[in-house]
């Protein structure tokens, strides 16, 4: 059996391959993963789910281009679809157990139905990718942002770190 890279920069250096020439992209899952492990970490999740998490977390992202090449939009659900395909090899080549990749292509499956999250991972997963798009979507809208995280506040988050770091920046 393998043993679990002990840390994801060999994946980040992969992804950074894969969306080579798309700064928006890596810019946008370098902070997903650093809130998602911020929050995972605060909210007491176990080595193990921060591990898988944070994976998921780099590569949460990956169907975009292929939804864009196929689909010609970047729909969640299509990105649900199709990001599976892309980060499953990439996941493999650097050296994840069948088991954690199976989980990471699960979580990027889920990241965008936001209806009867149970999971902490998942969760957190979202908490954090809404910072991030929160503050990319509406960088020039001071009012539209607040309504995203006035209804991301009542309908999303869950975690007392991310409805924190929701208030700490968009709600204050
Ligand atoms: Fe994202």
């Amino acid at each position: 059996m393998r043993t679990k890279p002990q840390d994801h920069t060999a994946l980040e250096l992969a992804m950074f391959d894969y969306d080579k020439g798309d700064p928006k992209r890596i810019q946008h899952f370098v902070k997903v993963r650093a809130l998602a492990r911020t929050i995972g970490m605060a909210e007491g999740l176990d080595e193990e789910t921060l591990h898988t998490l944070e994976a998921a977390a780099i590569v949460h992202d990956s169907g975009i281009h292929e939804s864009e090449r196929i689909y010609h939009d970047t729909s969640g659900k299509h990105q649900e679809e199709l990001g599976p395909g892309v980060a499953r090899p990439l996941l493999e080549a650097t050296g994840y157990e069948p088991a954690e990749v199976d989980r990471v292509c699960w979580l990027i499956a889920h990241h965008h139905s936001y209806a009867d999250i149970h999971d902490m991972d998942l969760q957190v997963l979202v908490e954090a990718d809404f910072l991030v798009n929160i503050y990319e979507d509406a960088m020039e809208r001071p009012g539209a942002r607040r309504r995203m995280a006035e209804s991301a506040a009542a309908k999303i988050f869950k975690t007392k770190t991310g409805l924190a770091l929701l208030r700490d920046q968009f709600l204050s």
